[in-house]
C-alpha cells in the first residue's frame, strides 16, 4: 500500500514568531489522520529547531528544503544531512525547480544530495518536472525520463518520495489538469524499479483543487508551496475529502 504524503514547502517565508503562530492554528484544524497519511512541513533552516520543538511528537513530520552532499567540511553556507538529522528532520526536498533554476543545481548534484540524505536515514522528496516550453514542444516524457535516469542512479527506492512538479504550474495559479498529472505520474511510476514509491503532484495546489487531485489513482499526495503558508488553507488541503 502506497503511503499518502501531504507536504508543505514554506520556501523562504516565515520567522520564528510566524512559524509558531502557524502551528498553533494548524494543529487545531487537523482532523485525526489515518495511519497511512503523513503530513510534512518543509521549513527554512532557521525555523527547523523551533518547529521541531513544537510538534510535540504529533503526526506532523519535519522536513528541510535542501541538503549538501558532504557530511561536513569547508562549504560555507551549506547544511549537511547529519546536521538535519540532529535537529529532528525526517524529510528533505531535493532538486526543487527553484534550486535548479536559480542556484545552478544539476541532475548530477541532485543525485549526490539524494544519496547523502539516504545515507543518514532521511527520506528525500525528489522534484522533477518540465518547463512550459518543453511541454509545448511535447518533450515532457523525455525530460522526465532523463531527469530520473541521472537523479536516481544508485538511489534506494525503498526510502524515496518523488514530486512531479510541472514548472509552469509552480506559483502561477495554473494547475496541471488532474488527469494530465495522473498520466505523467503513471509514466514516472513505470520508470521505477519500485512501483510502491509515493509520487506526489505539486504546482498551485489549493483547497479548491485538492479533492479532485487526490481522487486520481496515481497521485499519492501533494507538495504545496503558496497554500501551505496559511494554516487554515493548508489544513483544508490535509483534510481533503
Ligand atoms: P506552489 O509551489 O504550490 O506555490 O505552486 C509548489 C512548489 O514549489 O513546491
Amino acid at each position: 500500500m502506497r503511503k499518502i504524503i501531504i507536504a508543505g514547502n514554506w520556501k523562504m517565508y516565515k520567522t520564528q514568531t510566524h512559524a509558531l503562530e502557524f502551528l498553533q492554528v494548524f494543529k487545531s484544524k487537523l482532523n485525526e489522520t489515518e495511519e497511512l497519511k503523513e503530513v510534512v512541513l518543509c521549513v527554512p533552516f532557521t525555523v527547523l529547531s523551533i518547529v521541531s520543538k513544537n510538534l510535540h511528537g504529533g503526526t506532523i513530520r519535519l522536513g528541510a528544503q535542501n541538503i549538501h552532499w558532504e557530511e561536513q567540511g569547508a562549504y560555507t553556507g551549506e547544511i549537511s544531512g547529519t546536521m538535519l538529522q540532529d535537529i529532528g528532520v525526517q524529510y528533505v526536498i531535493v532538486g526543487h525547480s527553484e534550486r535548479r533554476q536559480y542556484f545552478g543545481e544539476t541532475d548530477e548534484t541532485v543525485n549526490l544530495r539524494l544519496l547523502a540524505a539516504q545515507k543518514v536515514g532521511l527520506t528525500p522528496i525528489l522534484c522533477v518536472g518540465e518547463t512550459k516550453q518543453q511541454r509545448d514542444t511535447h518533450q515532457t516524457e523525455l525530460v522526465i525520463i532523463n531527469q530520473l535516469n541521472v537523479d536516481l542512479s544508485n538511489v534506494d527506492q525503498d526510502n524515496l518520495v518523488i514530486a512531479y512538479e510541472p514548472i509552469w504550474a509552480i506559483g502561477t495559479g495554473e494547475t496541471c489538469a488532474p488527469v494530465e498529472a495522473n498520466s505523467t505520474i503513471a509514466l514516472i511510476r513505470s520508470e521505477l524499479a519500485n512501483p510502491e514509491v509515493t509520487i506526489q503532484y505539486g504546482g498551485s495546489v489549493k483547497p479548491d483543487n485538492i479533492d479532485e487531485l487526490m481522487k486520481q489513482p496515481e497521485i499519492d499526495g501533494v507538495l504545496v508551496g503558496g497554500a501551505s503558508l496559511d494554516p487554515v488553507s493548508f489544513a483544508r488541503i490535509v483534510n481533503y475529502s
